[in-house]
């Protein structure tokens, strides 16, 4: 079988973007594949977190991987930080990794600009913490939305680099995108030109899988649209109007040319609730059962503690055979 491994961020609350772009396909491929699900703390600290937060985030995306599908029985799940062979790997790739291809990512330059009063050294090799996120657990196939594709670019630059010196030490991964149209960028309701993201200083802008029913209606009923009011898919022309479409597509199971056919000659006022509604539908069970799970915190931890010794046992066995190619002493 081979290998998957993912991660999300808890550095905030998980979107309708995260959803659609990445978690929904984690179920899917834990019968055919060895999956691996983290929740990366140690990314989310390299822009500041309140910690009461932070604590509160990683519990409830791990809660919310259950609630999506995800069976710890099948799947690894667990956090990043309680696997040290994370940050151990990370030191070693740091010193395979060039300054000037570190200094390309253009997530560090996005997330530099924003937050300029803390350009710290973590932001910048936070793509290094990445590879090693894959490349310990000799991932094959890394199942995650476009905007990632640097990343995942990067890690195989760094394994190359690093098998061209100590050959055979790294499985070379794949990054998997939805397909266009599949969820591969789900973008901002209230500026279609940005991706949907947690981090977006206006809430209107994202819908988070925890968000009520009426807060999810009044965000798509305040949805950035444009005057002409045909309902028809036109990213470049319509970029509102066919990310809606794309969102009702996706939650209906429905393609895109069929939810085309149903809106014809219908206008903004009725596309827009409906939108709304069938996305409260979608993320309606998620939810409850992300609060049932989350009032389980037993149950959470055992989860967290059988995934981090799974993950330990994987991690160790490739930081032995790094550490003994590089050289190290043996303990
Ligand atoms: P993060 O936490 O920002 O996002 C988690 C996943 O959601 C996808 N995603 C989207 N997909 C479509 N449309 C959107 N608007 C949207 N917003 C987010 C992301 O592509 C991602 O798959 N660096 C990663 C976390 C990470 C990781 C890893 C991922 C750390 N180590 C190792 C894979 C493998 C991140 O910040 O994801």
């Amino acid at each position: 079988k081979q290998t998957i491994f993912s991660g999300v961020q808890p550095s905030g609350k998980l979107t309708l973007g995260n959803y659609l772009g990445a978690i929904r396909n984690f179920p899917l491929l834990q019968e055919d594949y060895n999956c691996i699900y983290c929740v990366v703390d140690m990314h989310a600290i390299t822009v500041r977190q309140d910690p009461a937060a932070l604590r509160r985030q990683t519990l409830e995306v791990l809660a919310q991987y259950i609630a999506c599908g995800l069976d710890p029985e099948k799947s690894v799940l667990f956090i990043q930080s309680h696997v040290p062979a994370h940050a151990e790997l990370a030191w070693v790739l740091n010193c395979f990794t060039m300054f000037g291809e570190a200094s390309r990512m253009t997530q560090f330059k996005d997330k530099s600009a924003k937050h300029s009063d803390n350009v710290n050294v973590g932001l910048f090799t936070y793509p290094v913490l990445m590879a090693a996120d894959i490349l310990l657990y000799q991932t094959n196939i890394v199942p995650v939305g476009v905007d990632q594709s640097q990343h995942i670019e990067i890690c195989r630059d760094i394994a190359n680099r690093f098998n061209g010196v100590f050959p055979d030490t790294f499985t070379i991964p794949e990054g998997r995108y939805p397909k266009a149209g599949e969820g591969a960028k789900i973008m901002s309701l209230s500026d279609p030109e940005k991706k949907m993201s947690k981090s977006d200083e206006n809430e209107n802008g994202y819908i988070l899988l925890m968000d009520q029913p009426d807060v999810i209606m009044r965000k798509f009923k305040r949805a950035v649209t444009d005057s002409d009011a045909r309902i028809v898919m036109d990213p470049q022309g319509k970029p509102g109007i066919s990310n809606l479409l794309q969102i009702y597509a996706l939650a209906t199971g429905k393609t895109v040319a069929e939810a085309e056919a149903e809106f014809a000659g219908k206008g903004y006022g009725e596309f827009k609730p409906a939108v709304g509604e069938v996305v409260v539908e979608l993320l309606r069970p998620i939810r409850e059962k992300t609060e049932d799970l989350l009032r389980n915190k037993d149950y959470l931890q055992q989860v967290y503690t059988e995934g981090a010794q799974k993950a330990s046992y994987l991690a160790r066995k490739t930081l032995d055979k790094v550490y003994r190619k590089l050289g190290f002493v043996k303990r």
